[in-house]
């Protein structure tokens, strides 16, 4: 049977057809799919797809993922061909598979593969974007004391080298009981006529708040409206915790600039991610590092000539040769996630957040710092116990068999990250033994 019939119920009929036949991820969700759950996506087929240990709760995925099975095959027959003759291999290959990495990414944010550049990380796109900037000793870079190190690191260095001032502010006094209207409030009374740039996170990892982005950036197109194009407000988003989880595409966001890894919710391959912008915004960066994959800038080079034109999210690729086999195996990771449904991958991950976050509010002595509200959160959980740092929670965790992290700000938290990985009886399992911890 059924096999096609299965598929198709549990969703996941569209990886199964998007794949190569050497993906295994077809014979593997057959095996594994169990008739009681031939109404929904078969959760327990997505999770044999990862070759997690089932000695722990795994609740990191917010830091580096776990390659599932597609993924690993397609790095596994890279690999093969590089070890068997990397030079051929590399020529015969490359720029077809980043083409074909960069047309998955614009897919699944709805952009076209033109616009987006791939990078190794969050970190190498929020640098590259910031640091790429045109900006001049009169403008500004506005972010918040909520943003992240790689933000606030990239903003100082960008600062540095244009003249260009950098100020944060904070975008509430209390996270509890904060507003979409507060938020969008604080921004705008901070952006000033000499703001060329705002650059802030879409879920911070601190707390797991996750800002209104698209209130936000209608609120910030209001101002552009009566600006001219080189002095427009540019939103810039370290979209890292989201990507992967919300069901959008980069119109929805409204922002300019997108960075994200694709190694964390996005399961891709461990030394990926991409920035992704529209095509007005492009323009407004510089390239640091040069591109392998933009025949005009080799072109040019090579007659001795600067590259004509704009720049491009090709151009803004970082060339050199590097892990390919990683980079190439991106366009599985896409299929994955959308051959269960991003729609589906986001509400399971509500969900299941959601009954983590109702959970923990019911335990005394606990400090949820995750708004409820799915507005304001998606996949990260971020809470203290009284009396124990939270390295100590995480330690008796571990100690318990479940991996969780600290937030690495001024002020820590405990951080757990319920993703499509794992189930409602884990989640139980996790409140228990936080009960156990607390009492
Ligand atoms: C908000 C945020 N941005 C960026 C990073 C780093 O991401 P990457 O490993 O993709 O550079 C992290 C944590 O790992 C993070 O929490």
């Amino acid at each position: 049977m059924l096999r096609r019939e299965l598929l198709a119920r549990s969703g996941l009929a569209l990886a199964a057809g998007a794949m190569s036949s050497t993906s295994g991820w077809m014979e593997a969700a057959a095996e594994d799919i169990s008739p009681q759950t031939l109404e929904g996506p078969d959760w327990p087929a997505v999770r044999s797809q990862f070759a997690l240990t089932n000695e722990y709760i795994h609740m990191s995925a917010m830091l580096i993922s776990s390659h599932p099975k597609p993924v690993r095959n397609a790095i596994q027959e890279h690999r093969r061909g590089m070890d068997a003759d990397p030079l051929t291999y590399v020529f015969q290959n490359n720029r077809r598979l980043q083409e074909e990495a960069r047309t998955a990414a614009g897919q699944y944010l709805g952009v076209g593969g033109s616009g987006i550049a791939l990078t190794d990380s969050t970190t190498m796109g929020v640098a590259l974007v910031y640091n790429g900037l045109r900006l001049t000793a009169n403008q500004e870079i506005l972010t918040t004391d909520q943003d992240y190190y790689v933000t606030h690191e990239s903003i100082r260095l960008a600062g540095r080298r244009t003249g260009a001032q950098t100020r944060r502010i904070s975008l509430y006094d209390e996270i509890e009981g904060i507003s979409e209207e507060q938020i969008v409030d604080r921004i705008m009374h901070a952006i000033t006529p000499a703001t060329r740039v705002l650059a802030l996170t879409w879920v911070h990892s601190s707390t797991g708040l996750k800002l209104p982005l698209r209130a936000i950036t209608d609120a910030v197109e209001a101002i552009n409206a009566g600006r001219d194009e080189a002095a427009r407000v540019l939103v810039c988003v370290d979209g890292v915790h989201g990507f992967g989880i919300e069901d959008m595409v980069l119109s929805d966001l409204g922002c300019d600039f997108f960075m994200a890894g694709c190694h964390k919710w996005l399961f891709g391959p461990r030394g990926t991610g991409i920035v992704a912008g529209t095509s007005r915004a492009w323009e407004s960066l510089l390239p640091t590092i040069p591109s392998f994959i933009d025949s005009a800038n080799w072109q040019a080079w090579s007659s001795g000539t600067d590259p004509e034109g704009p720049t491009t999210a090709s151009r803004m690729t970082p060339g050199g040769y590097k892990a390919f086999e990683h980079l190439w195996a991106l366009p599985q990771a896409f299929e994955f996630q959308q051959g269960i449904g991003k729609a589906r991958v986001a509400e399971r991950t509500h969900h299941l957040a959601a009954q983590m976050k109702d959970g923990l509010r019911a335990i005394p002595k606990i400090t949820l710092h995750t708004p409820r509200s799915e507005k304001l959160s998606a996949g990260i959980v971020s809470f203290d116990i009284e009396g124990l740092s939270p390295g100590a929670v995480v330690h008796r965790l571990r100690e318990r068999r479940i991996i969780a992290s600290v937030a690495p700000y001024a002020v820590p938290h405990v951080r757990l990250t319920p993703c499509i990985q794992n189930t409602p009886a884990e989640i139980d399992t996790v409140l228990q033994e936080i009960r156990r911890i607390v009492s």
